[in-house]
C-alpha cells in the first residue's frame, strides 16, 4: 500500500468525490467526458505525504496562483469519465501539487494522467476564493440538462429573472441556494476568459451558469455543491412540468412567500 493510500481522512474525501462523480453519471449531467472536479485536500495531508516525489514534470500555468503555492488538489483527468471516476478516481484524476511560486504545478499520484482541461479555470477560482479569505475547498463542473436547456432560453440569460424563477419553484431551492445564480454569455470552454468571466459572478453568487454549457458550484464540501445544483435542477424540471401540465407561464411562490422564508430560514 503507497503512503497515500494509507491517509484515512484522504481516502474518506476521495471517495466522496467518487460518490459525486456516480451522481452526475446517474443524473444524466455526464455525458462522455463532460464535467470536472477539483478539490483542495492539503489540509487533510501531513508533510511527509505532502512532499511525495513528483511523477511528472513541472508544467507551467498560464497565470502564477499565487495563494496556492504548494497546495494539493485532486483534479479529474481531462477526457475522462464520471462513471469511471466513481468507481475508479485515481485512473481517472491525479493528485497535482502546486509549486511554492504558484507557476506551475506537477503531478504527485497516483499516475501521470493528464488534469481536466479547466484546470487552469478552476485553480483560477480558488486562488480567487482564497485571496478573498473564503475556506473554499471545491469546485464541481457538471452539464445537467434541465437547467442547460433554460439558458437556450434568452429570457432566462439574466441573473435576477433565472434566480427568481428558479426560486419559486419550490421553498427549498430560496434556502438552499440564497445567493442566487450568476450568469456567463457562452465562452469557448476551458479558456481563460471564461475563468474571468465567472470569478465576476463568484463576487455575487456561488453558483454560475455557463451558457448552452453547464453550470459550476464552488464551497467547502463537494456533496453540498452536488446538493445545490441538484436542487437548482429539480426546480427546473418543476418548471417545465408547470408548462406541461398547462401553464403556461408558471408564475411560482409570490414574493410574499419568498420573503418569508428568508425570515423562517435567517438568509
Ligand atoms: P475535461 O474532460 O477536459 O474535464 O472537459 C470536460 C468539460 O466538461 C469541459 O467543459
Ligand atoms: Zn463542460
Amino acid at each position: 500500500m503507497g503512503i497515500i493510500e494509507k491517509n484515512k481522512a484522504l481516502m474518506k474525501e476521495i471517495s466522496r468525490i467518487a460518490e459525486v462523480a456516480g451522481y452526475l453519471w446517474t443524473k444524466g449531467w455526464a455525458e462522455r467526458n463532460g464535467g470536472n472536479i477539483s478539490v483542495n485536500v492539503t489540509d487533510i495531508m501531513n508533510e511527509k505525504e505532502k512532499s511525495i516525489p513528483a511523477i511528472s514534470k513541472a508544467i507551467p500555468l498560464q497565470e502564477a496562483m499565487t495563494e496556492l503555492g504548494e497546495n494539493i488538489f485532486y483534479v479529474t483527468g481531462t477526457g475522462k469519465r464520471m462513471r469511471y471516476v466513481a468507481c475508479n478516481p485515481f485512473e481517472n484524476g491525479v493528485l497535482i501539487r502546486i509549486a511554492p511560486d504558484g507557476n506551475s504545478y506537477e503531478i504527485i499520484a497516483e499516475q501521470c494522467i493528464l488534469p481536466t482541461s479547466e484546470l487552469p479555470s478552476h485553480l483560477m477560482m480558488h486562488n480567487y476564493l482564497r485571496k478573498i479569505g473564503k475556506n473554499n475547498r471545491v469546485v464541481l463542473h457538471t452539464h445537467p440538462t434541465d437547467l442547460i436547456g433554460m439558458t437556450h432560453n434568452k429570457h432566462f440569460l439574466n441573473s435576477q429573472v433565472i434566480t427568481r424563477t428558479l426560486w419559486s419553484m419550490i421553498p427549498e431551492c430560496r434556502i438552499i441556494i440564497p445567493k442566487g445564480l450568476g450568469i456567463v454569455p457562452y465562452e469557448i470552454p476551458g479558456t481563460l476568459d471564461l475563468a474571468r468571466a465567472t470569478i465576476e459572478q463568484l463576487k455575487e453568487h456561488d453558483i454560475v451558469f455557463w451558457e448552452k454549457h453547464g453550470i459550476l458550484a464552488v464551497g467547502e464540501d463537494i456533496i453540498e455543491c452536488f446538493d445545490a445544483i441538484d436542487t437548482l435542477n429539480k426546480s427546473a424540471q418543476i418548471y417545465f412540468c408547470a408548462r406541461l401540465s398547462g401553464c403556461d407561464n408558471p408564475s411560482g411562490m409570490t414574493d410574499k412567500q419568498l420573503d418569508d422564508l428568508v425570515e423562517a430560514f435567517g438568509l
